[in-house]
């Protein structure tokens, strides 16, 4: 038995391949920081649905299709606007959105994939919205679907700059092997259940800490930080505790996150250009002082710089407050999870691993006196 499966190959997928040991991640055939702060994420999304980059004017039908599927139907918006004024947390928010999405539609897996993809940032920036009491925005069909992602957050068209800085994100995380949400969602397909099904599994996959969550607990740590010269101090009191530092580690790379240095390269240009250098500087120095305490500490496990550390940098550059990191992680992954559907449903087979029973054998059923009673009495 393999405790978490880890090393496990459990699918085959020409969508990305995770190399741990060289720190090299591709994405059907490009590495992620070629493709990544180049592409649109609609060329990056039609790459991963069709195998190849669109031409012209397939990618112009693409992006039309995609925005034409951004609008919710209106009880989704109830349910957002319940959850909302309940204060739920937005994962779990964009969890209810997501399930609401086959309502009067009849499920076909690629009209289902592009519809989950097109309404994702609707979902979290419709709910985000109405969690700061303020209504929904109209959909902007001729955006970008970034810009159209910080439109609905924000109710404005966003900078070029901007909108540059959330693709370069949301392609960076658009798609990363078998990791547990993508894994969830093969699963569920692999039963012959729906796409819709299957991406909603995996929201739920991605909120924990240990997959998604990370980031705003990354970013909590650089400001309890706040200077230079305190890490060392706060880094050594977390690791005496025994606590992780989040933003580091990471199942697969024995070496530094290859998004963690695209992500790092795309915050530095949007932080010269746009704000707190400082902030970047303060970054730079909290991960130099992490990894040396981390090797220091962990000598036996090579531990590195993952992506959610940049991941905060970035967002929060972008004005997105730390509750909505994973659902942004989230509107960029369903992307790959909805791939990842459709190249189970064509090739794969029922996922079912077996399970090592480590209970008691033998045991034998006795009906107690007093339960004899209670039958008697209700025959
Ligand atoms: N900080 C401190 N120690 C860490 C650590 C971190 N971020 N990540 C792993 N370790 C240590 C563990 O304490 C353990 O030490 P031990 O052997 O002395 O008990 C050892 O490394 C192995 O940990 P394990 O949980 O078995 O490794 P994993 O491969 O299952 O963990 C993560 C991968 C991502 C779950 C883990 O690195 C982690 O919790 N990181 C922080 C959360 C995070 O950034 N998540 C986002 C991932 S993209």
């Amino acid at each position: 038995m393999v405790e978490g499966l880890e090393g496990v190959v459990a699918a085959s997928t020409r969508l990305s391949r995770v190399d741990g040991e060289a720190g090299r991640l591709t994405i059907a055939g490009y590495d992620v920081d070629d493709l990544a702060p180049q592409a649109t994420f609609e060329e990056v999304a039609y790459l991963l649905l069709r195998g190849r980059l669109p031409d012209p004017p397939g990618l112009a039908a693409f992006s039309l299709d995609l925005a034409s599927r951004r609008a919710l139907p209106p009880i989704v918006h109830d349910v957002l606007r319940a959850a909302a004024a309940d204060g739920t947390p937005p994962m779990d928010a964009l969890r209810m959105g997501a399930s609401l999405l086959s309502l009067g539609r009849t499920s076909e897996a690629h009209e289902d994939a592009l519809t989950a993809i097109a309404a994702f940032p609707t979902i979290v920036g419709s709910y985000w919205r109405y969690r700061s009491g303020s209504p929904a925005v109209s959909i902007r069909p001729e955006l970008r679907h970034a810009a159209h992602y910080l439109h609905q957050l924000t109710g404005d068209e966003p900078s070029s700059e901007r909108t540059r800085a959330l693709e370069t994100y949301l392609n960076t995380v658009v798609d990363h092997g078998l990791n547990a949400s993508t894994f969830a969602a093969r699963v569920i397909v692999s039963t012959r259940s729906d796409v819709i099904s299957a991406v909603t599994g995996a929201v739920g996959a991605l909120k924990g800490p240990l997959h998604g969550g990370a980031p705003g607990p990354a970013l909590d740590m650089v400001f309890e930080i706040g200077s230079a010269d305190r890490a060392e101090e706060v880094i050594r009191a977390k690791l005496d505790r025994s606590e992780r530092l989040m933003g580091f580690g990471h199942r697969v790379y024995r070496v530094r996150d290859p998004r963690a240095d695209v992500l790092s390269h795309a915050a530095e240009r949007f932080y010269n250009a746009d704000g707190e250098r400082g902030l970047y500087d303060l970054v730079r120095e909290v991960e130099a002082i992490a990894l040396r305490l981390l090797r220091e500490r962990k000598p036996h496990r090579r531990l590195d710089t993952n992506v959610e550390f940049y991941t905060a940098l970035l967002l929060h550059g972008l004005g997105l407050p730390a509750e909505l990191f994973t659902p942004t992680f989230a509107v960029g992954r369903v992307a790959g999870w909805a791939a990842h559907c459709l190249e189970q449903m064509r090739d794969g087979k029922l996922i079912r691993p077996q399970s090592e029973y480590v209970g008691p054998i033998g045991l034998h059923y006795q009906v107690s006196s007093l339960k004899s009673e209670v039958l008697k009495s209700e025959t």
